[in-house]
């Protein structure tokens, strides 16, 4: 398909539509600003910022907008290809929705746990690709993933509570029909799970390698920003990783997750698949974290927007148009397919 700049105008005012129903339902935890990036949100924790100075948010986003790209446009690639395989499944695009839990808790109730999930999920189907949902304090938060899984498919994230109680996650999320399964492990020291009686813990490589053999799923490992912690997760016999700081809310003061991802790439490229997310906000961005090292993105924030402000179809709508500019954005550097995303399309000085 060549791109289709009217096509993408309706859809960018359809956007804008949705945009704005959001902030009316999302005021004030989330203004909706024009650049999604953390500045007004800061601290702002429940609510949609990072946490503290609000720094590994707004890292994420600066990183992401420091990298620049080699326009090159003398070349044959008019239709690039941007399917790909990921868990066995064939997905259209290299874009997931990334897990976002507690509705409740962190925007006013905007709309319920389950029909949140279900739009995040539903949307991502749709688009021909994964969603992920999330897990919490309450046990609300992990049932509402799974109802949507078991409608919409997708990938539930458990919290890395006791090994037994993540065992017991598992088993629900296979009987739901999951594509895959995922902890966030940078979730070890978050205090709103100890605070109301739900233990975490960090893991040692042994409790994951007996974790990623409890279950015939693949096992993503969500929150790596070392070059350690993601060859521990290869020895763990996990299928996936996903470099992020949780979109800042983790630990304040992390960098962004473009500034540590070329490392964890050079280091574990090829050995097991490289999620990566934080200010994903554009095509463009997608096309970054590729040549960066990623395999895929997720997108956190702007789909939570698109999912309070126009449900499912919201969802879907947001995808398709970062895939669009994806597209787009590799006609602009030559690439005709996800395996021709490499470093040149980086442009470094002299
Ligand atoms: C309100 C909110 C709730 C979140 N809940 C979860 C969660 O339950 N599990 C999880 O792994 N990550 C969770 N995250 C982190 C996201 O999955 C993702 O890593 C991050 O938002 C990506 O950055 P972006 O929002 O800039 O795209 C949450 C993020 C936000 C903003």
């Amino acid at each position: 398909m060549r791109y289709n700049s009217s096509k993408r105008r309706r859809q960018l005012s359809t956007l804008a539509e949705i945009r704005k129903l959001a902030r009316q339902r999302l005021m004030p935890p989330c203004r909706v600003c024009p650049a999604c990036d953390g500045r007004v949100c800061a601290g702002e924790m429940p609510g949609m910022g990072g946490v503290g100075s609000g720094a590994g948010f707004i890292n994420n986003f600066q990183a992401l907008a420091a990298v620049r790209l080699n326009l090159r446009t003398i070349h044959t690639v008019a239709s690039p290809d941007i399917a790909l395989s990921l868990f066995g499944k064939g997905l259209a695009m290299p874009i997931l929705g990334a897990p976002i839990g507690g509705v409740k808790m962190n925007v006013n109730d905007a709309m319920s746990e389950e029909e949140f999930c279900l739009a995040m999920l539903e949307g991502a189907r749709q688009a021909g690709t994964l969603g992920m949902g999330g897990d919490g304090p309450f046990p609300l938060l992990y049932n509402a993933t799974l109802a949507a899984v078991r409608q919409a498919g997708g990938i539930p994230v458990t919290k890395p509570r006791g090994q037994e109680a993540i065992v017991a996650h598992f088993r629900r999320a296979e009987e739901a029909g999951a594509a895959a399964i995922g902890i966030d492990i940078d979730a070890a020291g978050l205090l709103n799970m100890t605070r109301n009686g739900q233990p975490v813990e960090p893991k040692t490589v042994d409790q994951l390698r007996e974790l990623a053999a409890a279950t015939p799923l693949p096992l993503i490992l969500k929150g790596v920003m070392t070059v350690e912690d993601a060859q521990a997760a290869c020895r763990a016999g996990a299928a996936a990783i996903v470099v992020s700081n949780h979109g800042g809310r983790a630990l304040d003061h992390t960098p962004g997750t473009a500034e540590v991802l070329p490392a964890i790439a050079a280091a574990v490229k090829g050995r097991i698949t490289i999620l990566a997310d934080g200010g994903v906000r554009s095509g463009t961005d997608v096309l970054k974290f590729l040549a960066l090292g990623a395999d895929a993105v997720l997108v956190g924030r702007p789909l939570a927007i698109a999912a309070v402000g126009g449900g499912a179809e919201g969802v879907r709508l947001m995808l398709e148009t970062l895939a669009e500019e994806l597209r787009a954005a590799m006609v602009l550097t030559g690439c005709n397919s996800l395996s021709e995303v490499g470093p040149q399309v980086l442009w470094r000085r002299e």
